[in-house]
């Protein structure tokens, strides 16, 4: 994502509770057993983790403190959203030639996540498209990478991890319909209406999310926080800096 992505915060959107609970609504199988559970103070035989300790913990949350204003969606509500996203597709995919198109960067741990609960024959292709923008101004798109895949006839499913003002998919979509699929439909993550300029819309979204400037889980700002699991609202003074920065040289 490049500097000029929603640099606007605002705070209509507030995240729910973070972590999901046992309910003791779950069958007898899936019920941890308890003497598997590791005692207060002892390390399980898999690391240090204990059972109830929220799983971004252990990827550093203190590093990103003070740089990461908030948690708008947890790993628990994408996880739990995904499967749904899932059992959607496979209701509209079924019995077609399906092509995942997937574009590159930010998709990498949606469409991982996706991909696995998708129970449906399927063939993967990425399209590299990025846009370099400088300061906090709007960059030209540029393609990095082609599809190689045929998709000639079949169904593709494009994916994108945020749909924000819709200029790449503008660009995107006269790309891949010029290639003659069968029909393409589009799915992302997070959609940001209140940002768009292009008149795109999505088959299938995830969450709707208010003008943030989100990181994490596969979104970037100046290609950092890709790897954080949770969906994060990114404090005003890092990219503040940032712009700072480049308006100097
Ligand atoms: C981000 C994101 C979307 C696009 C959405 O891509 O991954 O593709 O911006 O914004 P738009 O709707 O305003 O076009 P970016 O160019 O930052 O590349 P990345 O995926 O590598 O982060």
């Amino acid at each position: 994502m490049s500097l000029a992505k929603n640099v606007r915060p605002m705070n209509r959107h507030r995240n729910g509770r973070h972590g999901a609970k046992y309910t003791g609504n779950q069958s007898k199988r899936l019920r941890p057993k308890s003497k598997s559970h590791p005692k207060r103070g002892k390390k399980s035989p898999a690391g240090n983790l204990k059972a109830k300790a929220p799983r971004w913990a252990a990827t550093g949350r203190g590093t990103w403190r003070k740089e990461v204003q908030r948690v708008l969606i947890t790993e628990e509500q994408i996880e739990k959203r995904i499967k749904i996203l899932a059992r959607d597709i496979e209701r509209d995919f079924h019995g077609r030639e399906m092509v995942v198109v997937s574009l590159l960067n930010g998709t990498v741990m949606f469409l991982a996540d996706l991909m696995r609960h998708l129970n449906l024959p399927l063939r993967l292709d990425f399209m590299g498209v990025s846009s370099y923008g400088s300061g906090t101004e709007s960059g030209e798109l540029v393609f990095t990478k082609e599809l190689r895949l045929d998709v000639r006839g079949r169904d593709v499913l494009l994916i994108d991890d945020i749909l924000d003002t819709g200029k790449t998919l503008r660009h995107v979509l006269p790309k891949l319909r010029a290639l003659k699929p069968r029909r393409i439909k589009i799915c992302v993550l997070l959609d940001k209406p209140s940002r768009r300029i292009e008149n795109i819309h999505a088959d299938y979204a995830g969450f709707e999310i208010p003008d943030d400037f989100v990181v994490g889980y596969g979104l970037d700002f100046a290609e950092r926080y890709r790897n954080l699991p949770f969906v994060g609202v990114l404090h005003p003074h890092v990219y503040k800096q940032a712009c700072k920065q480049i308006c100097r040289k």
